[in-house]
C-alpha cells in the first residue's frame, strides 16, 4: 500500500465519459487531502479536510508538502516511434517552402520513412523508451503512439511491434494506433487508391489478427488522402474491431472532421482549419477534438477554434503531436500553456483536456483520467499549488513526483 498525504489540493474531473460544454470546466477539488493506494496500484480511498484514511501506520508514505496533485496526464496523440530527425528541413521552411511542398518533393514524412525503415526494432525501441522517460518526467503516465513511418507491410508491423513492446516494458501505458495511411510511399506514387487497397487487403488483416493496434487513423489532407479514402479504410478497420481516429483539417479543411462525426470516430485530431460544419458533426457524435497547439506554433498556422468547439458541445482534449516534422516537442505542459493563452481555455477545462477527455479518446475513461476509487493510481505531485499556476508558467517542468500504478518516480 502507498499513502499520499498532505496534498494541498487534489484537482480532478469525475466520471468515466467525456466532459463537454460547461461540464468540461467542472473539476472537483479535494483540499487538505490524502490518497490511499492498494498494492496492485488502484485507488482505495480519497479523504479531504485533514481526515486520514484508515490504514496501518507503517505503510509507505509520500508527503505532497501542501502542493497540487492531479491525475497523471494522458498524451493522446504522438508519433513516438521514428528514425532520425528533420532539423535540416527547417531552413527550407525559413526560405518559404510549405509543409506540403516539402512532403510532396519527397521530404517531410517520406524523409522520416527512410530513416525509420533503416532503423532496427531495437534501435527504435531504445530511442522511444528514452522519449517516454522524458515524457513521464513531465507528468505524463499514458501515451498514444502511432505507426505511419514504415508505409509498407514489414515496416508498419515493425513500428507497431515496438509500440506494443514499449507498453509491456516501460512503466507507462502505451496505446497503439495504426496510421499506415500517413503519406503515400514512393512504391504507390500517384496511386493513393492502390495504396489504400493494399492497406486494406494486405496489412490491416494482420494488424487485427495479431492485435497490434487499438485504433486506426488516416491523414486526410489535400494531395494526401481524401475523406473517401479515409471512409473506406476506417470502415474496414472498424469491421476488424479497430475504432477510428482521423488527422483532420490540419492544413486544409477537406471533410475530415465531418467524416469523423459521421462514422462515429473516437477522435478527430489537429482541426486547425475546421469550419462550422465540422464542429457540428463532432458535437453531434461527441467525437473528441484532440487539439495540438504546439503544432500550430511550429507550423506557424492558426490555432484551433477551441472555444467555439467547447461552446458547441464538442469534448476537447489537448496533446503534443510529438513527431520530427511538425512538432519536435514532447512537452505536454507547454501544450497546456498554449491551451491557456492561445485557445483561451480555462485551467479547469485544460485539466479535463489532458486527463479524462484524453483518456476517453483512447477508450480508457473507465480506468484512468480521474482520481476516483477503483481507478488506476496515476498521479502527479506538482511544484505548484493550483491549476492556474500550472497552466500559467511557460517552458519549465513543474512536475515534482510522478506516481504510476502506485509506484513513485521522482522527476529530474
Ligand atoms: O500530425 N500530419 C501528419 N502527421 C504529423 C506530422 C508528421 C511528420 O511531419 O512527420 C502531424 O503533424
Ligand atoms: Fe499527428
Amino acid at each position: 500500500m502507498l499513502l499520499i498525504k498532505n496534498i494541498g489540493k487534489l484537482a480532478t474531473p469525475l466520471g468515466n465519459t467525456v466532459h463537454c460544454g460547461e461540464k468540461q470546466r467542472e473539476i472537483k477539488v479535494f483540499t487538505d487531502a490524502s490518497v490511499l493506494i492498494s498494492d496492485d496500484g488502484k485507488i482505495l480511498e480519497i479523504t479531504e479536510k485533514g481526515n486520514m484514511p484508515s490504514c496501518p501506520s507503517d505503510i509507505e508514505t509520500i508527503d505532497a508538502e501542501g502542493m497540487l496533485v492531479t491525475p497523471g496526464l494522458v498524451d493522446a496523440h504522438t508519433h513516438l516511434v521514428f528514425g532520425g530527425w528533420r532539423d535540416h528541413e527547417v531552413p527550407l521552411k525559413i526560405s518559404g517552402a510549405s509543409y506540403l511542398e516539402i512532403l510532396n518533393a519527397g521530404g517531410g514524412i517520406l524523409n522520416t520513412l527512410r530513416a525509420t525503415r533503416e532503423a532496427s526494432a531495437d534501435e527504435l525501441f531504445d530511442r522511444s523508451a528514452e522519449f517516454l522517460s522524458e515524457m513521464m518526467n513531465l507528468g505524463v503516465t499514458t501515451v498514444e503512439a502511432k505507426s505511419g513511418y514504415g508505409l509498407d507491410f514489414e515496416n508498419e508491423i515493425k513500428q507497431l511491434e515496438v509500440i506494443r513492446r514499449l507498453d509491456r516494458e516501460t512503466p507507462l501505458d502505451v496505446v497503439s494506433t495504426f496510421l499506415g495511411a500517413h503519406a503515400i510511399p514512393s512504391e504507390f506514387a500517384g496511386n493513393p487508391d492502390g495504396y489504400i487497397d493494399y492497406l486494406i487487403d494486405k496489412v490491416l488483416p494482420v494488424v487485427a489478427e495479431r492485435k497490434l493496434a487499438d485504433f486506426c487513423d488516416v491523414f486526410v489532407e489535400d494531395t494526401i488522402f481524401t475523406a473517401e479514402h479515409a471512409r473506406k479504410l476506417l470502415l474496414a478497420a472498424q469491421r476488424l474491431g479497430m475504432p477510428s481516429k482521423i488527422h483532420a483539417d490540419e492544413i486544409n479543411a477537406i471533410g475530415g472532421s465531418e467524416l469523423a462525426g459521421e462514422i462515429g470516430a473516437v477522435s478527430a485530431e489537429h482541426l486547425l482549419s475546421t469550419v462550422d460544419s465540422g464542429i457540428e458533426s463532432l458535437a453531434k457524435a461527441k467525437t473528441v477534438a484532440c487539439l495540438l497547439p504546439c503544432t500550430s506554433l511550429y507550423l506557424d498556422k492558426p490555432f484551433a477554434r477551441a472555444r467555439d468547439m467547447i461552446n458547441a458541445g464538442v469534448p476537447v482534449a489537448i496533446a503534443t503531436d510529438f513527431n520530427p516534422g511538425s512538432c519536435p516537442s514532447l512537452n505536454i505542459q507547454l501544450a497546456m500553456n498554449m491551451g491557456y493563452i492561445r485557445y483561451r481555455m480555462y485551467p479547469e477545462e485544460i485539466l479535463t483536456a489532458v486527463t479524462l477527455n484524453a483518456a476517453c479518446a483512447l477508450g480508457m475513461g473507465d480506468r484512468i483520467g480521474t482520481a476516483e476509487k477503483g481507478k488506476q493510481a496515476d498521479f502527479v505531485i506538482w511544484n505548484a499549488k493550483d491549476l492556474s499556476m500550472l497552466c500559467y508558467r511557460m517552458g519549465s517542468n513543474q512536475a515534482k513526483t510522478v506516481i504510476k500504478k502506485g509506484k513513485i518516480y521522482e522527476t529530474r
